[in-house]
């Protein structure tokens, strides 16, 4: 069940959706009871009334993560069903209650590996906290085989294909964008999910978002590859430039590194959308910011960078600032603090007043050889 939102162009209204998405809800029937798992965004909610109009009785709501988007048309479920029993992990119950109004009496707790039957089938709870709330929990339909894992595994994607066996490239690629935007930050509970997971016998895995897995190793993979795999031989170049003088340092950096054998990406952060600069950070070992100083720091566009940077948490090694300045500035120290909790080897800035010289290019040459020996035992990126 669910709703596919082929229109929308922004989700947290910072995320771009270039492929809209879709909010996947599960009804599982037993023989002695029904269960729903996840909802719908409250703006599609139609679309799921509409689709249980022939669902006479509903004997438990599942949520598994309380963002509104799958949640957020519980409240017209209880509604349609008034003695549907909700059921969430420990840490859901109040904030169902404060995110959806919805009173805490009405929500029954499960625990992780608890079971509720539905006569001849089976929902086990798995509790898989920060994928991506601290609340979040998975549903294992032991008899089928069905893992329900909400936002897990999930690919912004609108597409009439149920399954992701119909156009794997397309969406690897989207699942591979959506690990980068929503999951990334978390690589190390996912890590050890993977390894929880591996204990279960899981055929098909239905995410909220996109494309039901019928092959469940397509995206087990994937996520194992992304969340544990070194990074590779690329440099990402974020920058922004006003009157050229930062430009000229980029170009002189991307030969330099290019006749290093570098792989090099860069990103006018003028105009690049967040989505295409974090999915190459999954695979980046080398992030260079590259800003002109506006007033004593890095401009606007390099300041979101380097904050996302950080708030997304990439494996990278090694990282610099270059740029320029009219007569002062801290460009190179505000930038590296905004990066936060990036764990990164920060290589010497290369700073102009102005213009690039002579000096300025031999400094830009160093960082290059400093990267290139780094990067020499690295795989090429995909
Ligand atoms: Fe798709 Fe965290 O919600």
């Amino acid at each position: 069940m669910g709703a596919i939102d082929w229109d929308r162009r922004l989700f947290d209204e910072l995320i771009p959706l270039p492929d809209g998405t879709s909010y996947n809800a599960y009804l599982v029937r037993g023989s002695e009871k029904t269960a729903l798992i996840d909802t719908v965004d409250p703006e599609m909610s139609q679309a799921l009334l509409d689709q249980l109009a022939s669902v006479e009785r509903l004997d438990v709501l599942v949520v598994q993560h309380v963002e509104q988007d799958h949640s957020g048309s519980a409240p017209l479920i209880l509604e349609k069903y008034p003695d549907v029993k909700i059921v969430s992990s420990m840490k859901a119950k109040p904030m169902i209650a404060d995110h959806l109004g919805i009173p805490e009496e009405r929500i029954t707790v499960v625990e992780d590996g608890e079971t509720l039957s539905l006569g001849n089938r089976t929902l086990e709870f798995i509790y898989a906290p920060w994928v991506h709330w601290p609340e979040t929990m998975l549903t294992y339909l032991r008899e089928d085989r069905v893992l329900f894992t909400c936002d897990l595994f999930g690919s912004h994607l609108a597409t009439n294909d149920l399954f992701s066996s119909a156009d794997h490239p397309r969406v690897c690629e989207a699942a591979k964008r959506y690990y980068a935007e929503i999951m990334m930050p978390f690589a190390g509970q996912i890590r050890s999910h993977l390894k929880k997971l591996a204990d279960y016998e899981i055929e098909v895995i239905c995410p909220s978002h996109g494309p039901v897995h019928d092959n469940s190793s397509f995206i087990l993979d994937a996520y194992d590859h992304w969340a544990n795999d070194l990074p590779k031989n690329l440099v990402l170049i974020p920058h922004t430039t006003m009157h050229g003088s930062t430009a000229m340092m980029v170009d002189h950096l991307i030969a330099a590194l290019t006749d290093r054998n570098v792989h090099v990406e860069m990103f006018d952060m003028t105009r690049a959308d967040l989505g295409s600069y974090a999915v190459r950070l999954v695979d980046a070992a080398t992030v260079v910011f590259a800003t002109p100083t506006v007033l004593v720091g890095p401009h606007p566009n390099i300041v979101f960078a380097s904050y996302l940077t950080g708030a997304l948490r990439p494996k990278l090694k090694h990282a610099a600032v270059i740029g320029s300045f009219g007569w002062a500035g801290k460009a190179a120290e505000k930038t590296k603090e905004l990066c936060g909790a990036v764990q990164a080897e920060w290589l010497d800035p290369v700073f102009t007043k102005g213009m690039p010289k002579a000096e300025t290019f031999e400094a830009l040459g160093r960082l290059a050889d400093a990267i290139a020996e780094r990067h020499k035992e690295l795989e090429a990126p995909e």
